[in-house]
């Protein structure tokens, strides 16, 4: 489906959020407080709009987009960027990577579209560093129910529409919207963070909860502590 929808896929997100989807991916990327010669992975990086926000932050690091969609991908490789840049099409599921080889992962937009989501977040521990954390961006479900109604009228009712004019597909954005509804709400996803491989996990609500981002960090082995983290995230 993101094959089909990859080529309009950035300018439908502009007009449909008017371009507030980029300023929740710029929190994502300040979300981590990156060293400047970090390893970052960017999980299902779709056209590369969080990588390349990510890179900005690590100018003597790397960061890596994986993606399965070869045409995602084409778009990511095609908009360009510095050289610390790399792509690779793979499964998040099953990451190419040996284990601990980042210093820091994030997901935008995505985690709705796993399998399995205690699967995925597995993996992505398994490919961290000890200590290293993990920021997943994804749209919620604003507690307040008056926020709560006018955005569902919003996403459920405004977005396939507009997606079909836009993006040229409207069945993939029916598809879009409708992936939140199984989704977990913000406390149930800070619980399978907590579960799988995540045990401090704190969670930032973006605009009242229409968007939210779950930050966890990977455990650090016993008897380290880092005094800082362990107040900022418990
Ligand atoms: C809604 S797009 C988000 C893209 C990008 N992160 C952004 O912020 O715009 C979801 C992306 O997840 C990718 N994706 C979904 N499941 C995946 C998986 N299991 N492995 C790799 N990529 C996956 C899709 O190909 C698509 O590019």
């Amino acid at each position: 489906m993101f094959d089909t929808i990859a080529a309009r896929y950035d300018r439908a997100n502009t007009v449909m959020t008017g371009g507030i989807d980029a300023w929740w991916r710029r929190q994502a990327a300040a979300s981590l407080s990156l060293a400047t010669d970090a390893h970052v992975l960017d999980l299902c990086c779709g056209t590369g709009a969080l990588t390349r926000e990510l890179v900005r932050h690590v100018p003597q690091g790397h960061v890596t987009g994986v993606d399965f969609s070869s045409q995602m991908l084409a778009v990511a490789r095609a908009r360009g960027g510095p050289e610390n840049i790399r792509y690779e099409q793979a499964d998040v599921l099953q990451l190419p990577f040996p284990a601990g080889s980042f210093d820091a992962a994030t997901m935008a937009f995505s985690m709705r579209n796993v399998t399995d989501i205690g699967a995925c977040l597995r993996e992505c521990a398994r490919v961290l560093k000890p200590g290293g954390s993990f920021v997943n961006l994804e749209v919620g479900k604003p507690e307040n129910p008056l926020l709560r109604r006018a955005f569902y009228l919003y996403f459920y009712g405004v977005i396939p529409a507009l997606g079909g004019l836009v993006g040229g597909d409207r069945a993939a954005y029916r598809y879009l919207p409708q992936s939140l509804i199984n989704f977990p709400d913000a406390r149930a996803l800070a619980g399978l963070f907590k579960d799988n491989g995540f045990p401090h996990t704190r969670c930032v609500f973006l605009m009242g909860g229409v968007a939210n981002m779950h930050i966890g960090t990977t455990p650090l082995p016993s008897g380290v502590t880092q005094p800082a983290l362990a107040s900022a995230l418990s």
